[in-house]
């Protein structure tokens, strides 16, 4: 049987981490790993794209080095965009492709540029229109049936096509863009649907890829005073406030950045606090 591996409360983003951002060296990537778990951050998300696909290589570069590191972690990756880039040729415009052969030559590429043997969740980054939901189903159980896979989810999908891929692939997660810069996911039926089929949220961009709306600043400053904390932590407490157990995905590059997310653990927001963020990010009054 499938089944949603375990997953740390705070879990660590990687797009940032390469070409795609801070350009670290091997030695830097073992750094942020290392600190990471020490901070009790044992999950680590990519995507084949990241770096215009050269991310997990140089993770995986970093993951060589230490033998033990690999049963400590769980890796989350997705597949699905096919991303116009220097590093891909073949690919002449941007497209989303769930076809079975393009789902098992990623998860390939992806295994052997993180130097491992199996992915632990595996994502459809994007609902491809042209899913053929019977097809990603025979894809997933190959990976599955070989080891290569542990379990799978989705990312930036309705709610409805959740509920059509469901049919045949048994869907742990759903990655969701969540933050008080992107609220859709509270009122979409997207949270209500992982709450009802138990599905493992994640936030990405929870910091509104570091640039939050400039009219949740007075409230964010105050309960930071009032928790003796930053804006930035009590920006995450309010994403784990949700009953639907919301994962934030951190994408700090910076070790202090990093170590302020694991405050947002201890932080519990009440009600009249968690709607004032919302009724600020939202612009909105509650009825
Ligand atoms: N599924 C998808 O479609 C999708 C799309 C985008 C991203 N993702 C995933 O989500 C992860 C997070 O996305 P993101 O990087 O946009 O997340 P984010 O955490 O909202 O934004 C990261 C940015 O915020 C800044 N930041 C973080 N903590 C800070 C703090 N305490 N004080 C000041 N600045 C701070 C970072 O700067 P510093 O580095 O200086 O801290 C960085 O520039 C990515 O790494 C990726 O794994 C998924």
């Amino acid at each position: 049987m499938y089944s949603t591996p375990w997953m740390s409360d705070i879990v660590v983003g990687t797009m940032r981490w390469g070409a795609w951002g801070a350009n670290f060296s091997t030695t830097q990537y073992e750094q942020m790993i290392e600190a990471s778990f020490e901070l009790g951050f044992t999950t680590f998300d990519h995507a084949d794209i990241y770096g215009d696909h050269t991310t997990e290589a140089d993770f995986g570069a970093a993951l060589k080095l230490h033998s033990g590191w690999r049963e400590q972690m769980e890796i989350v990756t997705k597949c699905g965009i096919l991303r116009v880039c220097e590093n891909k040729p073949a690919y002449r415009y941007k497209a989303y492709d769930s076809s079975l052969e393009h789902i098992l030559k990623s998860v390939d590429d992806s295994l052997k540029a993180l130097n491992t043997d199996y992915i632990d969740v595996l994502l459809l980054h994007r609902p491809d229109l042209l899913m053929d939901v019977e097809e990603v189903g025979e894809a997933f159980e190959i990976l599955h049936s070989s080891g290569k896979v542990t379990s799978f989810g989705v990312s930036n999908f309705s709610a409805s096509q959740v509920n059509m891929l469901q049919k045949t692939v048994p869907i742990g997660c759903h990655q969701l863009e969540v933050s008080t810069k992107r609220l859709d996911a509270f009122t979409d039926g997207t949270l209500d649907q992982c709450i009802s089929d138990g599905l493992v949220p994640m936030a990405w961009s929870p910091l509104g890829g570091g640039s939050l709306p400039e009219s949740v600043d007075v409230i964010l400053e105050e309960l930071s005073k009032e928790f003796d904390t930053t804006p930035h932590v009590i920006a995450l407490s309010w994403l784990m406030k949700h009953p639907a157990g919301i994962l934030p995905i951190v994408g700090t590059t910076n070790q202090v950045h990093l170590s302020d997310a694991k405050r947002a653990l201890s932080i519990a927001l009440n009600r009249e606090q968690w709607y004032q963020v919302y009724q600020a990010a939202s612009g909105t009054i509650l009825p």
